[in-house]
């Protein structure tokens, strides 16, 4: 095989809730996860000298073992056992870093999906997802994508039964400059609001049951106006990060906005449309106060896969 490609999307929560605490520590969450069209590409080119080397467009991403593409192509050969295999990967990026997009837990899985196919592994998906889970809680989403209830730390997935994925069009924004860490926002919401957290899994399955038959799910089947959107992150973010604040107020002006929302840990931050024109409509409208203010904008749609080969 001479090359491969994998594409690999940029999701936005939907919906963030943080239901307790975990005995590994991590948070019990109940989300809605939504796979966008803005991706990353990768190609892959195998080479027999047992490196995994990784180059990327954007320098001041680290291409070292701390990146999860190079850790995802790790455990794979450690897992098929065959240390000679080697592969070359350019990663073209054009998701915003550290964005609360999990470009980073994409990519990741993009190497999964690419790298099984291409060193010949021969693993399912099954075992692709499990393998995804132990490198980041946001990874096995990354790897089936769409619309998925998203349960545990974030790895157990549940799709969401529609006939396509929604309608709904994103504006995107994000200050290059803005960065929140994903431990820190944790942090501060257990601070805050552990004491209000719930106890047990018979109270998390409650919450993940009222999820399920949510108005938001609805919404996502056309079949019904869309709710506000929830992100208990953003309760905890957006008191705290000036651009974050900034950027929701200029996004709440948005004519014909259908719900505002940050997604994840931020700082990214997004307001949905009923249609791409939409969306265009109020980048346009935006355009002068975002670009003022340092905002980067796109308007994306909803997709039905994740890493998916081109
Ligand atoms: O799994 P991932 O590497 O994406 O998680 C990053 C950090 O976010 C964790 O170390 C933890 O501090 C926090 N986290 C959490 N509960 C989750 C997911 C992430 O507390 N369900």
């Amino acid at each position: 095989m001479a090359e491969l490609l994998v594409s690999a999307p940029a999701k936005i929560n939907l919906h963030l809730e943080v239901l307790g605490l975990r005995p590994d520590g991590f948070h019990e969450l109940a989300m809605v996860m939504q796979t966008l069209d803005l991706a990353d590409r990768l190609s892959l080119r195998p080479t027999a000298d047992g490196r995994i080397a990784l180059h990327c467009n954007r320098k001041d991403l680290p291409t070292d073992g701390s990146n999860l593409i190079v850790k995802a192509a790790e455990l794979l050969r450690a897992r098929v056992g065959l240390p000679e295999l080697g592969v070359a990967i350019e990663l073209d990026k054009r998701i915003p870093i550290g964005a609360g997009l999990a470009g980073g837990s994409s990519n990741g899985a993009a190497a999964l999906v690419g790298l099984n196919e291409l060193w010949g592994c021969g693993f399912s998906q099954r075992q692709l997802l499990a393998m995804a889970a132990e490198l980041g809680s946001d990874m096995p989403f990354c790897i089936d994508g769409g619309t998925q209830l998203c349960f545990g730390r974030g790895e157990v997935l549940e799709p969401v039964a529609l006939e396509q994925p929604p309608a709904l069009a994103v504006l995107l924004i994000k200050h290059p400059q803005a960065s929140v860490s994903t431990p820190w926002a944790y942090g501060r919401c257990r601070e805050q609001r552990g004491d209000f957290y719930l106890q047990n899994e018979a109270e998390f399955e409650q919450r993940r049951a009222l999820l399920r038959g949510a108005p938001l799910l609805a919404a996502l089947r056309g079949e019904a106006p869309l709710p506000r959107l929830r992100n208990d992150l953003q309760a905890v973010v957006e008191p705290e990060v000036a651009s974050v604040r900034e950027g929701l107020a200029l996004l709440r002006e948005a004519p014909q906005a259908l719900a505002v929302a940050m997604s994840g840990s931020g700082p990214s931050l997004f307001a949905l449309f009923a249609d791409a024109a939409a969306a265009e409509t109020a980048r346009a409208e935006l355009a002068e106060p975002l670009a003022a203010a340092g905002f980067e904008a796109w308007v994306c749609r909803c997709t039905g896969s994740g890493a998916t080969l081109v």
